[in-house]
């Protein structure tokens, strides 16, 4: 069930907004809002939903709109035209008194320059929104220890933030956005001022510690690559309208439009796309020990080779040949789980990059194993060769050759 609902929002910053928005609605651009009206379009029917316990990713260049639309979330910004629900709660209905109880313990927010207070020491700013919500000294002070520890930060809880480096800083905020226990986590840009490689590590930090509490964080960030490792879903915004929203391999796979193209055409598809996105039902599942029955049923298929599960558990490959192989011999009786051959197998989860070696390697389309050992599909190398060009966005002209970016003078001129 969707947790925050955006509908059809739009927001025009300036004096008249109302009166910005009927000329907006007559046809002006965002350009020519502001050249005519001095107003600034921020968002633009923006819908959108974002489920209970998922990373939502809010990617766009700078000035899209990202910042403007989760202020929406806890209403640092109202809305000029549409609708913000948050559980079921129509947040612009809120009294102030509600609003300020919402604000406290519902969602919280990490800034991308930590926000720390610098006269304070890490547990005090980690305790900070406990403080805030009067809660006693001691209690609060061991909450936001736990949650300190939880960042990885043991031993630099009277530490002043000056002392810390940006990763660190990070974490506090981290840990004090945690501490408030807010089911939702805001995220502004969080870690775009961190070096990569803490970056990365943080963004591992993110997704464990999301599995583990369950929490329903939207994540605002400029950078793909960002967005495709941490997303459940990515909503790709541009000039205040919503693009596209998909997960990872849906952007990937079948970009809405040139802008959401343009992103992908430089993410390395094999290392983000993973085995589950490409795999298909087996076309001959074969069930029961009785390898003339296996055999019969190849041959009705017309599939060569035959992927043999037990209870959904995977066992093995055969094929026609060596079933029908087996079936000369006079005298000895087969069982299909005994003669099927193990063969090698893909995880589901297993990126591209590392599953076509096996692949290429391989007669047959690879099965498609689960943790628990559970046949979920079949992939061939040709599969997954198809996916890693980038495809054409649905609206570019499909005659265009691939070589000729759109602003060169050849493809001008056609
Ligand atoms: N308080 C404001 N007053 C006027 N214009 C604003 C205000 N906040 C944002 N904007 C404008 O709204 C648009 C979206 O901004 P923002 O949401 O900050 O983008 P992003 O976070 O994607 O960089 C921009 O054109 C920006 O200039
Ligand atoms: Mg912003």
């Amino acid at each position: 069930m969707a947790l925050i609902e955006v509908k059809n929002v739009t927001k025009i910053f300036g004096s008249n907004p109302k009166a910005a928005l009927k000329r907006y609605r007559e046809g002006l651009s965002k350009e020519e809002l502001l050249a005519q009206t001095g107003h600034t379009l921020g968002l633009s029917d923006v819908s959108l939903s974002i489920t209970r316990g998922e990373i939502f990713v809010v990617m766009g260049l700078s000035g899209s709109g990202k910042s403007t639309l989760i202020r929406h979330f806890n209403r640092l910004i109202d809305p000029t035209d549409g609708q913000i629900l948050v559980d079921g709660t129509d947040v612009l209905k809120m009294s102030s008194r509600e609003l300020g109880r919402f604000r406290r313990t519902t969602m919280s927010m990490v800034f991308q320059r930590f926000g720390l207070m610098p006269h304070r020491t890490v547990l005090q700013n980690v305790g900070y929104g406990l403080a805030v919500r009067g809660m006693k000294k001691s209690e609060r002070e061991d909450r936001a220890r736990h949650w300190v520890g939880v960042v990885g930060l043991s031993g630099y809880e009277n530490q002043y933030p000056t002392q810390l480096s940006g990763g660190m800083q990070q974490r506090v905020g981290l840990a004090r956005a945690l501490a408030t226990d807010a089911e939702i986590l805001l995220m502004d840009e969080a870690f775009s001022a961190l070096d990569p490689l803490i970056r990365s590590q943080m963004q591992d930090q993110l997704i464990e510690l999301q599995a583990e509490l369950g929490k329903t964080i939207v994540f605002i960030t400029h950078d793909l690559d960002e967005a495709l490792r941490i997303g459940d879903h990515i909503a790709i915004l541009k000039d205040g309208k919503l693009s596209q929203v998909g997960t990872p391999p849906e952007i990937l796979l079948t970009p809405a439009d040139d802008y959401v193209a343009e992103f992908v055409r430089d993410v390395n598809r094999a290392r983000v796309l993973t085995v589950d996105t490409v795999m298909k039902p087996p076309k001959a599942r074969l069930t029961g020990e009785n390898i003339e029955r296996a055999l019969e049923e190849m041959r009705r298929l017309g599939e060569q080779y035959g992927y043999v599960v037990d209870n959904d558990r995977y066992r093995g490959v055969t094929s026609q040949e060596r079933l029908a192989e087996l079936l000369t011999e006079k005298g000895a009786t087969h069982n299909l789980y005994t003669v099927a051959e193990e063969g090698p197998t893909l995880l589901a989860d297993a990126a591209l990059e590392v599953a076509l070696p096996t692949a290429l390697d391989t007669a047959y389309p690879l099965p498609v194993l689960d943790e628990s050992g559970k046949l979920m599909g079949v992939v061939s190398s040709r599969e997954m060769s198809s996916v890693l060009t980038p495809p054409k966005a649905a609206n570019e002209d499909a005659t265009d050759e691939k070589s000729d970016p759109p602003e060169s003078p050849k493809a001008a001129a056609q």
